[in-house]
C-alpha cells in the first residue's frame, strides 16, 4: 500500500525526510509541504513536484495526508502533533517530543483518542553503527559480561551563524545543547541500557554569547538496573566528539556514529566492519509503516519518548536545585 505523506516545517531537517520518501516511493507519496516561510516551502515543494502551503492546518485539511512529518521548532511540536492526530493523520514527530512532560501527556491523550500512530524521530535507533553495536552486545553478551557503565560524550560548536535563532531561545527550544543533542544521548543511554533512567544529577553552564540556553553540561545518570552513566557535552567549540563507550566486566564497546564501532575483549580496541544498511530516515519510516500496518506501538513510542523528556526535565531541575532528582518525581510534578 502507498500512503500520502506531507511535511510541516521546511527547514534544515526536512530535506532528509523528503530524500528518504524518494527512496521509499513505492510506499510513500509526498503530497505537500508547509512552512510559514513560503520561500522555504517552495524550495522543497518545487524540487519534489508537490504543493506548498504557509498554513499547515489548511494543508492537512485540503490534502488529507495519511502521514505527516512534523519537523518544527520544539515549542510547536505539541500543537502540530495534536492537530494532525485529531485530523486522523499518523505522525512522525521530530525529537525531542515536546518541551516538557505535561506537553507529552497532552499529545498522548490526543493520539489515544484518534486511531493513529505517533512515532518520535529518535534517529539513533536507525544509525548503522548503533545497530551493529546493539547486535554485537546482544550476540556477545556472555563474553562481554556484565554492563558496568556507559559514558556518552558530545562536543560540537553549537553557537554557529547558521543555527536558527530559536535553538538559542529557551522558550522556543526548551533548552540548549542538552535538550537538542542531549535528547540523543539520553536516548542512547536508555536504549543501550535496556532500562529507564531513575536518577539524575547535573551541572550545566551558560557561557554562550547569544541566547539564554545552556552551552555545556556534565550529567550523572542511573538506570533501573542500577547501571551508572555519564553524559558530557560542550557546545563552546573545541575538538568535535560524538561517542558512546560501554564498559563491561570483560570488555568494552565504543560507538562513534558516522565513523565506526570498536570492541575490546583483551584491553585493545579492534574495529568491526559495518554492514551496509539503508539510511536512518528510510529505516525510521519503515518502522512507522510497520507499526501502522501491524497495529502496534513503534520503536521510539510516545511513552518511551516522554521518558527522554522526563530525564531532560530532571537534568534542568537537578542543576537548579543542586541535588539529585528522582525521574519518577519529575512525572508527578
Ligand atoms: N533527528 C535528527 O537527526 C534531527 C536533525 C536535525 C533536526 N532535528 C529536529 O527537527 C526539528 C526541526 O529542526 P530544523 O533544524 O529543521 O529547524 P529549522 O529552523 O531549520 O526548521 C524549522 C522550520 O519550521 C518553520 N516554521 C516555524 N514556525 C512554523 C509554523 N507555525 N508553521 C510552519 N512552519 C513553521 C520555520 O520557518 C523553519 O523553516 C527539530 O525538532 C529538531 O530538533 C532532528
Amino acid at each position: 500500500m502507498t500512503y500520502k505523506i506531507a511535511v510541516i516545517g521546511a527547514g534544515h531537517n526536512a530535506e532528509g525526510h523528503l530524500k528518504a520518501m524518494r527512496e521509499l516511493r513505492e510506499r510513500l507519496k509526498p503530497v505537500a509541504v508547509a512552512d510559514i516561510r513560503l520561500d522555504r516551502a517552495e524550495l522543497l515543494s518545487e524540487a519534489a513536484g508537490i504543493a506548498a502551503y504557509t498554513d499547515y492546518r489548511e494543508m492537512v485539511m485540503r490534502e488529507k495526508p495519511d502521514i505527516v512529518v512534523i519537523t518544527l521548532p520544539h515549542h510547536l511540536h505539541k500543537e502540530a502533533a495534536i492537530f494532525c492526530a485529531e485530523a486522523g493523520c499518523h505522525v512522525l514527530l521530530e525529537k525531542p517530543m515536546a518541551l516538557n512532560v505535561q506537553e507529552c501527556n497532552e499529545i498522548m491523550d490526543a493520539v489515544r483518542h484518534s486511531s493513529v500512530r505517533l512515532m518520535v524521530g529518535h534517529t539513533q535507533h536507525f544509525l548503522a553503527e548503533n545497530l551493529l553495536a546493539k547486535k554485537l552486545i546482544k550476540d556477545e553478551s556472555e563474553q562481554l559480561g556484565q554492563l558496568v557503565m556507559m559514558n556518552d560524550t558530545r562536543h560540537t560548536t553549537y553557537y554557529t551563524a547558521e543555527r536558527p535563532a530559536w535553538f538559542l531561545d529557551k522558550q522556543r527550544s526548551g533548552g540548549g545543547i542538552l535538550f537538542n543533542l542531549g535528547s540523543h544521548s539520553v536516548d542512547r543511554i536508555m536504549w543501550f541500557g535496556n532500562a529507564p533512567i531513575v536518577k539524575v544529577r547535573a551541572s550545566i553552564s551558560h557561557y554562550g554569547a547569544v541566547g539564554d540556553v545552556e552551552g555545556s553540561g556534565v550529567i550523572f545518570l542511573e538506570n533501573e538496573r542500577g547501571v551508572p552513566s555519564t553524559i558530557v557535552q560542550s557546545g563552546y567549540g573545541g575538538v568535535p566528539r560524538n561517542e558512546l563507550e560501554l564498559v563491561f566486566t570483560n570488555g568494552m564497546v565504543k560507538v562513534v556514529p558516522g565513523q565506526g564501532v570498536w570492541v575490546s575483549r583483551n584491553g585493545v580496541y579492534e574495529q568491526i566492519p559495518i554492514p551496509r544498511v539503508e539510511a536512518p530516515f528510510v529505516l525510521q519510516f519503515r518502522e512507522l509503516l510497520a507499526s501502522m500496518e501491524e497495529e502496534r506501538e513503534p520503536q521510539c513510542s510516545m511513552g518511551y519518548s516522554r521518558e527522554v523528556i522526563a530525564v531532560l526535565e530532571g537534568i534542568y531541575r537537578s542543576h537548579e536545585l543542586k541535588s539529585e532528582m528522582i525521574v519518577r518525581e519529575v512525572h508527578r510534578r
